[in-house]
């Protein structure tokens, strides 16, 4: 009996056996006496010797093209000394094959699928045959390592006593949140589903139900524009707890993230981690999600510029904004192009422009040097220890578009810095941080109303209730965002759970009106006055997590069947059109594909 092993099981130890082995050939080298194919699968890669004296040998194996599937059987032999490899685990043996069987001949690969080229190839056409792009072992990897965290994660759950439950993904349309895919309703014509955005609303029901303590790996649906950290369809690690409070989502969360890293890494992380109110984090990084892992920080500059003889600091000052800059140390030899594309990038988020000052060679250029006191400039250079080779960056708006503005310059500007090799961002170091007391509501200046920052089911710090009908802008909410390396990996709070207040939010800040009200959340409301429990959540990106452990920039990378950036599958070739039929069961006017 011939056991079966896989790729990267055999070793010295098995000297002698016969065996057999299925696999993809890796590469096939003939070297006239001998051929050698290195077969490979999931586990790893073993290599065959052929004797090309055999003829079934010697007149497939040519015609074989690399990543074809083939079975063999043959002896397990110790290699010649001089020929191990020592970097694979079956480096020291080699398998004489005594029988080949082909079950599937590869045609000419659309790409090659080592790292070194594949990594160089169009994503596209990487995306379009993902299948072959997966059988890369880095791929596979993150495959693995997201598999490996949702066990943990469950694990974890389980034994902190949470059930999984799962949660409808056909749902009705909330349009407040992001953007939604509408599904019709043959059954009911003229009605609609929304694929959930997130779990949000039913999880609370099962708290209202008495579950306690719930949790899903919840697929969720938006319809957003794509980035490396966004797709439309994601995963959440999806929790809600009753009769809790922050502080134990603080904990459960950490130890979550201390198991993980811990199965995944083998590496402790640090609990507790450092907690930043929203208003600080701002202030200092310019962003709710600041990545720590470098310094460069935000200075206000307001009081220095109160009276100054500069009209654009001085009139924003007057406007009651604020004037902030960032000292971006050794960047002084920034190219025009370089500054060209900060200004853009500045203007983007509302700069009127993106005043600075260069110090070099014991000299400061800046084209508002002229409009600068000699008391502003001694100032300056103490408040932010201006050195030569120094840039100094400046925003002059309201509050939060200072900082976030000086918040995507400091990160645009460390790229910059790493690019000339001035400063490393190391990928395996993790700053996790909650970022809290975050405004329940925000003034939204496009659509001229309050909206709420996160979303309304938030409940706000205790005492701060009083002021949410004279001051709803100074009102905090018990909302936590986790935040790794710069990523918001998660988001939560405690939510309102009395139908009052939850009314008043609704009605009188939000100002949604009473038939809006009842038709969205209706059910809700009157949920929350059969005996609802105190209860609080957090869903926490899966997909964040997984690429920031896989070490990728994009978490395409670790999601099995990605959308592109236009929001299709290359591979299956979706979105496609639907038939004239289908449309009309789901009674929709026939909608012509472009071009007919
Ligand atoms: P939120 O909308 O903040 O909260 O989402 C929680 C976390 O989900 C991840 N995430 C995404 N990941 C990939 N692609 C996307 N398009 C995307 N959008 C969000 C982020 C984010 O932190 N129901 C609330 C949670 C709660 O209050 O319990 C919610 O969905 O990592
Ligand atoms: P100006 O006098 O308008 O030409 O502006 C002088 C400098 O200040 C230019 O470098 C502008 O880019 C910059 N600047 C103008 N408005 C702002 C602002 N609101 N914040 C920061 N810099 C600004």
């Amino acid at each position: 009996m011939r056991r079966s092993y896989h790729c990267g099981a055999l070793t010295r130890k098995n000297m002698g056996e016969v065996v057999r082995l299925i696999g993809w050939i890796q590469s096939i080298r003939d070297h006239g006496g001998l051929i050698f194919v290195d077969l490979r699968d999931r586990k790893g890669i073993t290599q065959i010797v052929f004797d090309p004296k055999n003829d079934v040998y010697s007149t497939l194996l040519p015609v074989l093209k690399d990543e074809s599937v083939i079975e063999i059987s043959g002896m397990v032999n110790l290699r010649p000394n001089d020929t191990a490899n020592p970097h694979i685990a079956t480096g020291e043996i080699e398998i004489v094959a005594d029988m080949l069987k082909i079950h599937n001949i590869a045609e000419t690969l659309p790409f090659p699928l080592e790292d070194s080229k594949a990594d160089k190839v169009s994503e596209d056409l990487r995306l379009t045959y993902r299948y072959l792009d997966l059988r890369r072992p880095k791929n596979l990897h993150a495959l693995c390592t997201r598999h490996r965290i949702a066990h943990t994660v469950r694990n974890y759950l389980d034994q902190q006593d949470f059930i999984e439950v799962e949660l409808p993904y056909l749902f009705k349309t909330t349009p407040e949140g992001a953007r939604e895919f509408l599904v019709p309703s043959r059954q009911n014509p003229g009605s609609f589903y929304a694929l959930s955005q997130s779990p949000q609303q039913y999880k609370q029901m099962l708290m209202v139900s008495g579950v306690e303590r719930y949790y899903s790996l919840a697929r969720c649906f938006r319809d957003e524009d794509l980035r490396a950290d966004r797709q439309q369809e994601f995963t959440q690690i999806d929790l809600e707890m009753s009769f809790i409070d922050c502080e134990d989502i603080y904990k459960l969360i950490e130890g979550m993230m201390r198991i993980v890293f811990k199965e995944t890494l083998n590496r402790a992380i640090e609990i507790p981690f450092i907690r930043l109110p929203f208003q600080e984090a701002m202030d200092r990084f310019g962003s709710d999600k600041p990545d720590t892992r470098f310094a460069l920080e935000l200075v206000d500059l307001s009081p220095i510029f109160r009276h100054s003889a500069f009209k654009v600091f001085r009139d924003c000052l007057e406007k009651g904004g604020s004037i902030k800059a960032i000292n971006i140390r050794q960047l002084a030899d920034i190219t025009q192009g370089e500054l060209k594309n900060l200004e853009d990038v500045a203007r983007a988020l509302g700069a009127k422009g993106l005043a600075f000052i260069k110090a070099e060679k014991g000299e400061w250029k800046s084209p508002i040097l002229k409009f600068l006191s000699e008391q502003e400039r001694d100032a300056l250079r103490k408040t932010l220890s201006i050195e030569d080779g120094d840039i100094v960056f400046f925003a002059a708006s309201d509050w939060l578009q200072a900082c976030t503005i000086l918040g995507r310059i400091r990160l645009e500007c460390a790229h910059l810095l790493v690019d000339r090799g001035r400063l490393t961002i190391p990928k395996d170091q993790f700053n996790f941080l909650w970022v809290i007391d975050f405004p329940l509501i925000t003034f939204d200046t496009e659509q001229g109303c309050y909206v709420a920052t996160h979303h309304p089911f938030t409940a706000p710090v205790e005492g701060d209730e009083e002021r949410l009908k004279t001051d709803p802008l100074s009102v905090r909410a018990q909302h936590y965002d986790i935040v790794l390396n710069g990523f918001e990996i998660g988001g939560g709070s405690i939510r309102i759970h009395n139908s009052a207040l939850q009314s008043l939010v609704m009605r009188d800040i939000l100002k949604l009106d009473e038939q809006t009200i009842l038709d969205r959340f209706g059910y809700m409301l009157r949920a929350f006055k059969f005996g609802a429990p105190p209860h609080g959540g957090i869903a926490v990106g899966l997909d964040r997590l997984a690429a920031i452990i896989c070490g990728s920039d994009s978490i395409r990378d670790v999601i099995a069947f990605p959308k592109t950036q236009k929001g299709q599958d290359l591979m299956a070739q979706s979105p496609s059109h639907a038939s004239e039929k289908q449309l009309r069961e789901l009674h929709i006017a026939t909608i012509m594909p472009p071009g007919k």
